[in-house]
């Protein structure tokens, strides 16, 4: 009898664990079943006002689980002892946090409590990837928010200067591979990127050999030397707000913006040029492995079951 019972409580446990430890998108379809229709409804009205406002949440996204994973830590402010992720290097400008708290502000309203920052980010990032004519996928839900920060981990964020090595590792730390680095690399189809993040490629008397020339000049142009390191531009010259494989394309055409882009195609013997083909030759294949990274990117180990908590403001822990 004893044993039944403690059989019993072992399976239950069992289960209890496997679903702490699982992702789902029906996680809130009994406590929120409204939140997508929610997130959607804020971000489409402010998306009117900011074309760019895809690319800031979807990278915001990115440097969240890149940090000890997907659980909101890029969020939080300095406060309390909180050591805030946004005042770092890699931050490169990471914008689009007003519009979280709206999002957040909208959902709380609706229901109070249930729902985590990290996961209006996962929500948020799909939601505006569509609406830029990206693909659709089922985002997996039920990540919980992060009590701390870790600043010094945003190292583990690629810098634009990294070798192919280096980005490749960074990535395969995260147990993403080259077609998840190639088909994440893709987000690059929307956004901007200021001048000095890829002014080193412009030199006088030394420009980087794969750089077309005719787009050499114009970026040079746009980024003069002794001009303002800040100056945006287009990270995909063609179609620069819509999500496309138009990105790959350039890439084919030596019209990759950051350097880190343009290795992924430029480097001879790469596993990821031959990627970087089949997303060019087809954007069926983009989008279906970009579907299937990003998920694998937002699985980036979650905080889920009782660990950490659902903040009540995003911006600080409860
Ligand atoms: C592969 C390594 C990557 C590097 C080295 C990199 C680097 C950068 C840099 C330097 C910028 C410009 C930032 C600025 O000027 O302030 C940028 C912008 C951007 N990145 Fe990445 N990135 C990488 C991967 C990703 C990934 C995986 C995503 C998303 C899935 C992403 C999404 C974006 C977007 C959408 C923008 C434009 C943001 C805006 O307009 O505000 N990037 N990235
Ligand atoms: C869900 O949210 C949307 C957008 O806020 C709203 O239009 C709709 O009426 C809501 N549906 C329910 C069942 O609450
Ligand atoms: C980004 O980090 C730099 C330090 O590298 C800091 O000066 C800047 O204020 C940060 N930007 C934002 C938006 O927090
Ligand atoms: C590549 O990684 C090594 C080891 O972390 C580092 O010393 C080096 O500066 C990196 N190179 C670039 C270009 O970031």
């Amino acid at each position: 009898m004893s044993s039944v019972l403690a059989t019993v409580i072992c399976v239950v446990m069992l289960f209890w664990g496997i679903s702490d430890a699982q992702l789902s998108p029906t996680f809130y379809a009994s406590t929120c079943p409204n939140v997508s229709s929610i997130v959607r409804g804020v971000v489409e009205q402010a998306a009117r006002n900011d074309v760019r406002l895809g690319a800031k949440l979807i990278r915001m996204h990115f440097h969240d689980c890149f940090v000890d994973g997907c659980d909101g830590s890029i969020l939080l402010v300095d406060a309390n002892g909180i050591n805030s992720e946004q005042d770092e290097a890699p931050n490169q400008s990471v914008e689009g946090y007003g519009v979280v708290d709206d999002i957040k502000t909208a959902v709380e309203n609706v229901c109070p409590g249930i729902v985590s920052c990290a996961d209006i980010l996962a929500l948020a990032s799909e939601i505006l990837v569509t609406l830029a004519g990206g693909p659709t996928w089922q985002v997996p839900l039920g990540r919980r928010d992060s009590t701390t920060a870790n600043a010094a981990r945003t190292s583990d964020i690629p810098s634009p200067f990294e070798t192919f090595g280096n980005l490749s590792l960074k990535f395969s730390n995260k147990e993403l591979d080259s077609t998840d680095l190639v088909a994440l690399s893709g987000a690059h189809t929307f956004g901007r990127s200021q001048c000095q993040f890829f002014s080193q490629r412009l030199d006088d008397t030394n420009p980087d050999p794969t750089l077309d020339t005719t787009y050499l000049q114009t970026l040079r142009q746009a980024c003069p030397q002794g001009g303002n390191p800040s100056r945006l531009n287009n990270l995909d010259p063609t179609t620069p707000d819509d999500f496309d494989n138009n990105y790959f394309t350039n890439l084919q055409n030596n019209r990759g913006l950051l350097q880190t882009d343009q290795i992924l195609f430029s480097t001879s013997g790469a596993d990821t040029v031959a990627i970087v083909t089949r997303f060019a030759n087809s954007q069926a294949a983009f989008f279906d492995s970009f579907a299937q990274s990003m998920i694998k990117l937002g699985n980036l180990s979650p905080l889920t079951g009782s660990n950490g908590e659902i903040r009540a403001d995003c911006k600080r822990v409860n």
